[in-house]
């Protein structure tokens, strides 16, 4: 195994921090190194808000669950996909900036690509963080924190900071899983070894001493639900073309 990827199988969410800062030049080191992820034809259609303000912090950990961490950790920050500054370049040019889904599309892409190098930077800094989905509680409210304008998506947050747990991996499915060849396989070959990887998951979660479920049965009771519905509509009103 090379150092690259040592540190990537060495990850797992940190969900309890302790009260270390992080520096803003590890912040902008690992901003950099996030960057430098691939974007779309250079579009680069994304940005990240860090939320310094502590009654902001407040806010917005009480909107995520409540999340504590989110208010506790050394630097949090909301990774959105940007098509803000596009936007303008078109109207200064006289032009209309084409609303297609594609274009959001590319954003949620290049935003995601972004804030999983600029993570993984951050562990390899020695940090460890946690993505906060949580922020699409009430995108309404983040946006007013955050005073993001049309054309800004707030997509999630990020929690870093040093840890103050160690947590075991979070197995996952079998590469054979998730991995094929020439063509996508037929249904009984998809379910294949989820039992095996249920029985493990299941373990992973009682030695956690979180309720023992197997995978399966967290996904059934996890998508079986309609969460955070008003998701589109919220970046519909923020600009998105979502069909
Ligand atoms: C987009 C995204 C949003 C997430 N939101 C939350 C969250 O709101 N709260 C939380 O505790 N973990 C959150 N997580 C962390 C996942 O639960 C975690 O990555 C997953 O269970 C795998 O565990 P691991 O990261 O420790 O390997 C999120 C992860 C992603 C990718």
């Amino acid at each position: 195994m090379n150092e690259t990827i040592r540190q990537m199988m060495a990850h797992r969410s940190i969900r309890r921090f302790t009260d270390d800062p992080v520096p803003d030049e590890h912040i902008l080191e690992a901003v950099r190194a996030g960057q430098m992820a691939s974007t779309s034809s250079a579009v680069q259609a994304y940005s990240v808000v860090r939320v310094r303000d502590t009654g902001k912090r407040a806010a917005l950990a009480e909107l995520a669950g409540p999340q504590e961490k989110v208010a506790r950790c050394g630097a949090f920050f909301v990774i959105c996909g940007d098509s803000r500054r596009h936007r303008l370049l078109c109207e200064r040019a006289g032009a209309a900036y084409a609303d297609t889904f594609e274009n959001f599309l590319v954003s949620v892409i290049d935003a995601s690509l972004f804030a999983q190098n600029l993570t993984l930077a951050f562990e390899s800094l020695g940090y460890g963080a946690c993505y906060i989905g949580g922020m699409r509680n009430d995108l309404w409210r983040v946006r007013q924190i955050i005073d993001a304008p049309a054309g800004v998506y707030p997509l999630f947050g990020l929690c870093v900071g040093k840890a103050a747990e160690s947590p075991g991996p979070r197995p996952r499915l079998d590469p054979g899983a998730v991995l094929f060849e020439d063509a996508y396989p037929d249904d009984a070959a998809l379910l294949e070894g989820v039992g095996a990887y249920d029985r493990v998951y299941e373990a992973y979660l009682r030695e956690r001493g979180a309720r023992p479920a197997g995978w399966s049965e967290a996904m059934v009771d996890k998508l079986q639900e309609k969460t955070r519905a008003d998701a589109g509509l919220f970046y519909t009103a923020q600009g998105a073309k979502l069909g």
